[in-house]
């Protein structure tokens, strides 16, 4: 079974970081969100991934590469404009050939894998064309949704409805036969311009096709906003295999589930956990965690950083505190005792800043 990972898009809810970056290539617990999903296709077993790739193609492929790193045998597809879902199973119609495939959505982050998933539909030798994972959200009109009859079979799926028929959210994971093929093509773009794959996966179970549906156990995010990137990053960092390879002066603390990385330097502070501090970064006199990742190269002195991500090579000093945040890459955020008494901002566009 083959792959195909969707890295295009815009990325407009996590502006201005994704003005210069993808949006799957943000860290979480210091790893580029892609890389969880790369390394799920790899356990499941799976070699050849395909993946879609917009306006931030150099970046997608400077850091995944040919996907030996992973196990993979990586081939990018280019779409000219983020035409939707279902349109990037369109153009990959020659990759995909007639094989059936797994479609995952570069900036969902899963606890569980997709090793079962891709198992159970393979078993199933064709008798459902299509099979989807469904969560309980609480904000379902911001996802694809699901309506199940009394027997758990799909009825209906309707994209980002102000109704929403069920609480029922579609997670970015789907499973294709070849049949797939023919729905996308035959279905138009909806209302917002872009040809949806819950339209294509509606006319599968119109033309009578079977749409099998299974209710993800383990947690879910969709890392398309800040709140859930920062939901994201906490859940990781829970389960992360704590370790200190950095040093540690000896009037520092570590206390909890923390990772040190390589040449990272901690001096006089507390790095709390859950927390990750990446290479080459020096902590000075400082308070980090819980829940914060700090990516590499970065220097934080006499400052206070909770449940935020902080990209690399970013200076932070005489900051107290920072907490709910994502910060850029090269941000420098400090203080100054000279001047007029004010915030001095230089923010790139569609910026957020909360004062209190
Ligand atoms: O995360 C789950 C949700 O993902 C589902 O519940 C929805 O049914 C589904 O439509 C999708 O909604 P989003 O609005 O979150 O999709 P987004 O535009 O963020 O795109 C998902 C990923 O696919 C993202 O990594 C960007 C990539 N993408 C998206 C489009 C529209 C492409 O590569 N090309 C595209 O044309």
């Amino acid at each position: 079974m083959k792959a195909l990972i969707l890295a295009g898009g815009a990325g407009t809810r996590l502006r201005p970081i994704t003005h210069t970056g993808a949006k799957q290539l943000v860290p979480v617990a210091n790893k580029p969100i892609l890389f969880y999903g790369l390394e799920a296709m790899a356990e499941a077993g799976i070699v050849e991934v395909g993946i879609i790739v917009g306006d931030t193609a150099g970046e997608v492929r400077a850091a995944v590469g040919d996907g030996s790193r992973f196990g993979l045998t990586v081939t990018y597809i280019p779409q000219e404009a983020p035409l939707g879902l279902a349109h990037c199973v369109l153009i990959a119609r020659d990759y995909l050939g007639d094989e059936s495939f797994v479609m995952y959505l570069g900036d969902n982050l899963l606890r569980e894998g997709v090793a079962e998933l891709v198992a159970s539909f393979e078993k199933q030798q064709g008798e459902a064309a299509a099979q989807i994972l469904l969560a309980r959200v609480p904000d379902p009109q911001r996802f694809g949704v699901a309506e199940l009859d009394g027997s758990g079979e799909v009825v209906r799926l309707v994209e980002k409805p102000a109704q929403p028929p069920s609480d029922l959210a579609l997670v970015g994971v789907y499973l294709f036969d070849a049949r797939i093929h023919d729905a996308v093509r035959a279905i138009r773009p909806s209302n917002r311009g872009e040809l949806e794959i819950t339209d294509a996966i509606q006319w599968l179970i119109d033309g009578g096709h079977r749409v099998r549906s299974q209710i993800l156990d383990g947690w879910w995010k969709d890392t398309g906003n800040l709140d859930a990137l920062l939901e994201g990053n906490r859940l990781i960092l829970e389960a992360i295999e704590p370790g200190v390879e950095g040093l540690v002066d000896g009037e520092s603390r570590i206390e909890g589930r923390v990772v040190i990385q390589p040449g990272a330097e901690i001096v006089r502070s507390i790095v709390r956990g859950p927390s990750i501090v990446g290479e080459r970064t020096r902590i000075v006199d400082s308070y980090i965690g819980p829940f914060t990742s700090v990516y590499y190269g970065c220097e934080v002195v006499r400052s206070e950083i909770e449940y935020s991500i902080v990209l690399e090579e970013s200076h932070i000093s005489d900051v107290r505190r920072i907490a709910d945040s994502l910060i850029g890459k090269q941000v420098e955020v400090s203080r100054t005792e000279r001047g007029p008494r004010a915030v001095r901002l230089m923010l790139g566009d569609h910026s957020r800043v909360d004062l209190f």
